[in-house]
């Protein structure tokens, strides 16, 4: 049987089929959830309440995608802690680092995730959703990255303080706590152990080559000045391992040193109770993905707990900080097949209105795959090819160099379009927000659905880029 991973592998048509949980072909069409996507260019997704035919390309942002997620996950983790008598509860941020568009961010909020942040524009962002009552004071506001005395973020989060108490700054370095200590306000704090990578034991956090924070030393100098400020009380314990980890086994295994050191800050501040370990939980990116949820939250929570047995400590409450996990498939970019080129080349290109490499830049960057499938035509032979942006860069092809996947796509090119999935995390963020983009190209238009809960759809388009606003963005027209 053939084994599909970016997209359709083989040449006979794609008979009504589930691809994943959001997307299916139907009659030749491809369907996320109820949506006729190639209807969107078509004007006739009229079934969907949108009237009109939208250009091409045209990014998907699909938000029940993004409640479905934290739903789903806030579950697992609640029939697990019943399951096992786990003594602790489960905290759901959404780091706004994969995507900090205001609907994604709007979303986020209304679904009830805490916030985790991670620079100064961040906490302009928090304040705003604090004004128009998204982000109550029950909310967690989690601050990360670097904030060391004098920068703007040290800053910020001093105000944001004074707005919003429950505000969590985790401390990467020593540096980090003289403007916490010098603003006289009390902070709940959270301590990050250099520990990005594979953990065998706790000497291995140490030589990891990660500027991500402190070390074992380090944790324990600032456990002693927490415990003898009169204004910080140690909270929270954050340990990072890793980005779309696919093994359930190996995420926890390089957990557990963590977890020993939780367990040891433990005795020494009754007022820690949170273990945060912050992201990695991975998403489907392909459609060959097996990673298991639920065992990977039953031994999280079982190792957990029987560690903090042998230290004679409580369950902590756990947290996530879930950026990929949470953005990722709520958002698609759609192109159309604009030429078919048979130049000698190893397959035939496949020309698209747009840039794959500014579009998705982990692709060409980092080799990433996405999910890619024809919008129309299903139902029609497919035949393997290549596909090439309208860039002038040799760099601008999918799948990406270094990829052992086949791309198929249907042979019937006239009319055709085709969809990148799973792509609403990291890249738009990496790929800059209405700049300038490789040759000049123009940002898309952009489709804001959402879906009430009669299943009835509704929409926002966003305007894309005119070839004016290039020039404008690039100093040509001051005007
Ligand atoms: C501190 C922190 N938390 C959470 C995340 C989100 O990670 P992921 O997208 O793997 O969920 C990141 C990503 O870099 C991070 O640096």
């Amino acid at each position: 049987m053939t084994r599909h991973v970016i997209g359709w592998e083989q040449e006979a048509p794609v008979p009504d089929h589930e691809f994943n949980d959001y997307l299916s072909s139907r009659d030749g069409r491809l369907y996320m959830e109820d949506l006729d996507l190639a209807g969107l260019f078509k004007g006739d997704g009229n079934e969907s309440g949108l009237d009109r035919a939208l250009p091409s390309p045209l990014e998907i942002v699909y938000l029940p995608i993004i409640r479905r997620q934290i739903e789903r996950m806030r579950k697992l983790f609640d029939e697990v802690i019943d399951e096992i008598g786990y003594g602790g509860r489960f905290h759901f941020a959404y780091a706004s680092k994969a995507n900090a568009a205001e609907e994604v961010i709007r979303t986020t909020l209304s679904a009830g995730a805490h916030h985790e942040m991670s620079s100064t524009a961040d906490v302009d962002i928090a304040m705003l959703m604090i004004e128009r009552n998204l982000l109550p004071p029950d909310r967690l506001i989690v601050c990360n990255g670097f904030k060391p005395e004098g920068t703007a973020y040290a800053k910020n989060i001093l105000r944001l303080k004074q707005r919003h108490d429950n505000v969590l700054p985790i401390v990467e370095d020593l540096g980090e706590f003289s403007p916490l200590i010098s603003s006289g306000l009390r902070f709940d704090v959270g301590l990050r152990q250099k520990s990005y990578g594979k953990n065998d034991d706790e000497d291995e956090m140490d030589t990891h080559n990660s500027r991500f924070g402190l070390d074992t030393e380090a944790i324990w100098q600032a456990s002693e000045f927490i415990s003898n400020s009169p204004t910080l009380n140690l909270r929270a314990y954050h340990a990072m391992v890793g980005s779309q980890i696919l093994s359930e086994s190996d995420f926890v295994d390089w957990l557990r040193p963590p977890m020993e050191v939780y367990a040891r800050l433990r005795r020494e501040h009754p007022t820690l109770n949170i273990f945060d370990f912050g992201g990695g939980v991975p998403v489907p990116m392909t459609l060959d993905f097996n990673f298991d949820y639920r065992k990977f939250v039953h031994l999280l929570l079982s190792t957990l707990q029987e560690t903090c047995a042998d230290y004679g400590v409580p369950d902590p409450d756990v947290m996530g900080e879930f950026g990929r996990y949470t953005t990722s498939e709520h958002g698609a970019h759609l192109f159309k097949i604009v030429a078919v080129k048979e130049n000698g080349s190893d397959l035939p290109w496949y020309l698209i209105d747009g840039s794959i490499m500014t579009s998705f830049p982990d692709s060409w960057a980092l080799g990433e795959h996405f999910i890619v499938l024809p919008l129309n035509n299903l139902d029609k032979p497919f035949r393997q090819v290549q596909l090439g942006g309208m860039t002038c860069d040799s760099d601008d092809v999918y799948p990406p160099k270094p990829s052992k996947s086949a791309l198929y796509l249907p042979s019937e090119s006239d009319d055709l379009y085709i969809g990148f999935f799973s792509i609403g995390a990291y890249q738009e963020m990496l790929g800059g927000v209405r700049g300038s983009k490789h040759c000049v190209l123009p940002e898309a238009y952009e489709l804001i659905i959402d879906r009430s809960e009669n299943g009835d759809y509704s929409f926002e388009l966003i305007v894309g880029q005119t070839p004016e606003d290039v020039l404008r963005n690039l100093g040509y027209l001051r005007t």
